[in-house]
């Protein structure tokens, strides 16, 4: 987590640092401040505790002018949000802004301590300035001082360093925490997010682990991992930075709300032609990996790892190979048996996900036949470590409650498992059954998404409530999950999912006349079943909210609510019946007031474990 930006210019970069955080702001938002330097070696330093705006309030009444700077947005890992934590950090000459948590903060404090350095903050990045600071007294220049700096450190960092005394000269160094240089023209920055640097540039060099770089206006050096002056190639980013504008929505996540069906339209457009499914990105070698693949295991976390679930029901009922799903942070610290000729699949909106990208890493000690990232951003160290991936091509998604994200992960995996069918089969007709299913998709999230004023009505009860119970069967069971989640993030209601078959194995203690309980019940074999434990939460006088087809049987009646859905194919009823949740969580949290696209204690890149 943790937004940073630094520039070296020929101008004032006050403005540029400050627009720069606004865009980053999503990767944390307790406290910011910057430092910047003129040419004369006078720096100013400011720092706000929360959002950006702060910030920006206090630097509109303050004197801050510098050609040199750098900047930060915090999400708090090491002591409270408070302006004595906030970055950057100083020791004398030297301020750092760090993204990452370096592990042996302690013992180097306890030694710096030892040698004089007094600390007035709890972070471990105060740390890394004195320590920086201290080199520096060896001799050599800050790029050399830099280099032996890291040899201390443990853990994970994205940092950015300038010497007050030098200024013109910015050091990054990134190790399990991503840095961009954006290269403008006698000008150049350092960011962990290139879209925020899109109005000043569209050329980029991404940093690889382990590399540290001299910044300066006409020049960058970058030295690797084994202290070898290396060239990261140039690239040019193409992606629309207008998706920054809210349009006439009030909030970012209603924006993405409304944007799937076409997102989703789009996405058909793109991979669905003549019948048949095309994935540009994937190579000769990637089919024949995926023909050889007998065992499919997607590591994921959060909203993505309940896509991967609801993916789980389609790898083993459509493909008929198995697939096992785990949460990044439990696969990446367990001993794991890698079964035969299994492929690993990473799913991540950010692709930044630290989790999930040590996940990755681990896996290729661990004999997987090779890996798959599904990612909605080409750019992210998730899609450049993997050997193959799928973009999902959702746009950015401002919002820290993935919606847009989620729905365009299902359908990118749905047409995954599918060509994996007719690569194994060439008489199997699951991609023209799917195809036909997902034609109609974008008109039936259309329909769901017309009935908002029903939504925004159910929201008034829910948002008088303080626990919600949603239940599920089958793909619907991770729908539910992701119900539960969307309304816990945004509106701080207590939310838990259940498959509904385990109710009467603990969670019907629960039910009383005061809980709501949310039922997604599409039209499918498992009706039967699932209205037998719709009976025994109505027995308990529990409050009922039953999302159906019409042609289900279901009638209203006293403390049942029945929230009418088109009917739908088995195979795309997961994707539309996450609709009138997330409309229901967004609109829960209108009515509470709360900061819904960036809720408390929540960022929207979680780049430390
Ligand atoms: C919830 C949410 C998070 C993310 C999780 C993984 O709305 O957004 O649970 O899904 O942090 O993030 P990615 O998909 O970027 O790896």
């Amino acid at each position: 987590m943790c937004g940073i930006i630094g520039a070296v210019a020929q101008r004032d970069v006050v403005d540029v640092l400050l627009a720069g955080l606004r865009c980053l702001e999503y990767r944390g938002y307790d406290s910011a401040g910057l430092i910047v330097v003129n040419s004369q070696g006078q720096s100013s330093r400011l720092r706000r505790v929360g959002k950006v705006s702060n910030l920006v309030c206090a630097a509109a009444k303050t004197m801050l002018l510098g050609e040199t700077g750098i900047a930060h947005t915090r999400w708090a890992t090491h002591g409270q949000p408070e302006e004595i934590n906030a970055h950057p950090h100083v020791s004398t000459n030297i301020a750092v802004v760090h993204n990452g948590i370096i592990e042996n903060h302690e013992l180097l404090r306890k030694n710096l301590q030892d040698e004089g350095y007094t600390f007035v903050s709890e972070t471990d990045t105060e740390v890394i300035a004195h320590l920086v600071n201290w080199e520096q007294k060896k001799g050599g220049s800050l790029l050399e001082v830099v280099q032996r700096v890291v040899l201390h450190l443990h853990g994970t960092y994205g940092m950015v360093i300038l010497d007050i005394y030098f200024p013109g000269i910015l050091i990054a160094a990134r190790s399990g925490s991503p840095l961009v240089i954006g290269c403008g023209r006698g000008e150049n920055f350092i960011v962990s997010d290139p879209m925020a640097l899109f109005p000043l540039t569209r050329f980029f060099l991404y940093l690889e682990e382990g590399d540290i770089a001299q910044i300066s206006c006409n020049d960058i050096i970058i030295i690797d991992r084994h202290s070898n002056v290396v060239q990261r190639r140039k690239i040019e980013s193409h992606l629309e930075y207008d998706s920054y504008d809210k349009g006439v929505y009030t909030h970012y996540m209603q924006k993405e709300i409304y944007e799937q069906p076409q997102v989703i339209q789009n996405i058909l457009a793109y991979r669905c032609k003549n019948g048949l499914i095309s994935f540009d990105e994937l190579d000769d070698s990637a089919y024949a990996l995926l023909k050889k693949a007998q065992h499919i295991k997607i590591v994921a976390c959060g909203t993505s790892y309940h896509s991967a679930m609801v993916a789980h029901y389609w790898w083993e009922s459509l493909a008929k190979v198995s697939c096992d799903v785990e949460i990044a942070s439990e696969f990446r610290y367990r001993q794991s048996v890698v079964r035969e000729n299994s492929l690993l699949i990473t799913l991540s909106q950010s692709g930044e996900t630290a989790d999930t990208l040590a996940a990755l890493r681990l896996s290729k000690q661990l004999g997987y036949l090779g890996s798959l990232s599904i990612c909605n951003v080409a750019s992210s160290s998730l899609v450049r470590e993997s050997d193959f991936a799928l973009m999902t091509n959702a746009g950015i998604e401002v919002s820290v409650a993935s919606t847009k994200s989620f729905t365009t992960q299902l359908v990118l995996l749905l047409l995954l498992v599918t060509k994996f069918c007719s690569l194994k089969d060439k008489q199997s007709l699951v991609e023209q059954d799917t195809l036909e299913s997902l034609e109609k998709l974008p008109t039936y999230m259309t329909q769901v998404l017309l009935q908002d004023i029903l939504f925004s009505e159910l929201a008034k009860e829910l948002s008088e409530k303080n626990h919600v119970v949603f239940l599920g069967r089958g793909d619907h069971y991770p729908i539910a999950m992701e119900g539960a989640l969307k309304l816990k993030e945004i509106s701080y209601i207590h939310a838990e999912a259940y498959a509904a078959g385990e109710l009467k194995h603990g969670p019907l203690a629960l039910i009383d006349t005061n809980i709501p309980v949310i039922i997604l019940a599409p039209n499918n074999t498992l009706l039967p079943k699932l209205k037998s434990n719709i009976e025994e939460v109505r027995a308990r006088g529990g409050l009922l909210y039953i999302l159906t087809d019409t042609n289900s049987g279901f009638v209203n009646s006293e403390r049942v609510r029945i929230i009418f859905l088109p009917h739908l194919k088995d195979v795309i009823a997961p994707i539309v019946y996450v609709l009138p949740l997330q409309l229901l969580s967004y609109y829960v949290a209108v009515r509470k007031g709360t900061d819904l696209d960036k809720p408390r204690n929540l960022a929207k890149s979680v780049t430390v474990e």
